[in-house]
Formats: structure tokens, sequence, C-alpha cells
């Protein structure tokens, strides 16, 4: 069969990283989330005490970081310049500040081009809120991955572990309003493109959504 490229986009929590990561692990293929490298930016910039106001010197931080994604057996790991920083991208801290810095236009031009470069061989699976309407518009499968506010929630609250310093309401309201930011944004807002395919994950096992997407991406390669 031939190779494609899947684009996987939809709100926080839809489980997109989990099922984007089985489906290339079934395909064999690479998986890349592209989350991880906006939250990259983010640590980084909030550890040397930027602000999402200094677009500059952000800009300019976002162009020079080294971000590698490597394959981890239950996740993504993620160096940045060398270091494994991937506990850290999903601390609360980054959680609230991630879609300030994502909005910023030099770096999602930077990453946008980063993104494209690791597609170029194709078969890659790749996640994110723009793959498959500004990253990938030729991917030729595209899935709208969404869930039930509630229970997105109660996926990113089990992500936060045995101590999670925020209760299960609180963070609801939280991943409610970085929906709104992802979709309000100017450049490249969290949008479902007209030839996505909409799958609803709620109530369904992360192996039954991926099975559903190799189904879709079998038919096609
Ligand atoms: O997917 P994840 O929740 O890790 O993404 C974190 C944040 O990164 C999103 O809320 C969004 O602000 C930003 N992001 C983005 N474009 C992407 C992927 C993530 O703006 N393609």
């Amino acid at each position: 069969a031939e190779r494609i490229n899947i684009a996987i986009d939809g709100p926080a929590g839809a489980g997109k990283s989990t099922v984007a990561r089985l489906a290339a692990q079934a395909l064999q293929y690479i998986y890349v989330d592209t989350g991880a490298m906006y939250r990259a930016v983010t640590l980084r910039a909030l550890e040397q005490g930027m602000s999402n106001e200094d677009e500059e010197r952000v800009a300019a931080l976002a162009n020079e970081l080294d971000i590698e994604l490597l394959p981890g057996s239950d996740s993504q790991r993620v160096l940045v310049d060398g270091e494994d920083v991937s506990t850290r991208l999903r601390s609360l801290d980054v959680n609230r500040n991630v879609s300030h810095f994502a909005r910023i236009e030099a770096v999602r031009h930077r990453m946008a081009d980063l993104q494209r470069r690791m597609a170029k061989q194709k078969g890659v699976v790749m996640d994110g809120r723009d793959i498959g309407t500004h990253v990938l518009p030729d991917a030729e499968l595209k899935v709208f991955l969404t869930a039930s506010s509630i229970e997105r929630a109660k996926r990113r609250f089990l992500e936060l572990g045995p101590d999670p310093g925020i209760s299960l309401e609180q963070l609801e309201k939280e991943i409610a309003e970085r929906d709104r930011l992802d979709q309000e944004r100017e450049i490249a807002p969290l949008l479902c493109a007209p030839d996505a395919r909409v799958l609803d994950s709620t109530g369904k096992s992360a192996d039954e959504v991926a099975g559903q997407i190799v189904t879709w991406a079998l038919a096609i390669a």
C-alpha cells in the first residue's frame, strides 16, 4: 500500500494523542504530536521569564529551539536542546499558558515549517489543531476528533496524576477556555476542515477509535 499522511485535529482532551499514537503503531507510521511542540516553546519561554507579550523574544526562542520528538512506549518523548522535558510539558502551568504563546504568528510559522518537513516523506500521523486546515491541507485522510466536555476534562484530570492540584470542575472550565482561545485566534484557529471525517470518541475506547482511523487509512492507501 502507498503511504499517506493522516491529520487528526480537535479540541483538548478528545483523545487525539493516544489515538494517533495507536494508529501510527498499527500502520507503522511516524506519530507527530504538534501540541508537544507548542508546549515545548511555552515551557522554555516561561522558564526564561518571558510573557506571551514579548513576541519578538518568544519568536527568536522558537526559531532557535531544537525540538526532537522520539517515539516512546506509551507516550511521545520530547527532547528540547537535548533535555527530556516530556513530563514537564503536561504541567498546569504549561496548560494555562500554551494557547497564549501558540497565538504568536512567528511561533506558528516556525512550527508549521518543522511539521511540514516531518511529513514530507509521507507515512505520518500528525495531531493538533490546524493540521488538516493549514499545516497539511493535502493530507489524504483528515479526522476531526471530538468528545463531550466532561469526558475530555476527566481524561486530562487523570493525566495530572495522584495529586492533580485542581478540581475536575475547575479543569473543565480551563479546558473550555483553552478551546475558546484556540477557536478564536486569528492565525490557523481550531476548526474542522470541510473534508475531515468527524469522529466522536465519547464512550469509546482508544483502541476502537484508532481502529476506525486505521480502517479508513487502509481503504485509501
Ligand atoms: O494538543 P495539546 O493539548 O497538547 O495542545 C496544547 C496547545 O497547543 C493547544 O491548546 C493549542 O493552543 C496549541 N496547539 C496549536 N496548534 C496545534 C497543536 C497545538 O495551536 N497544531
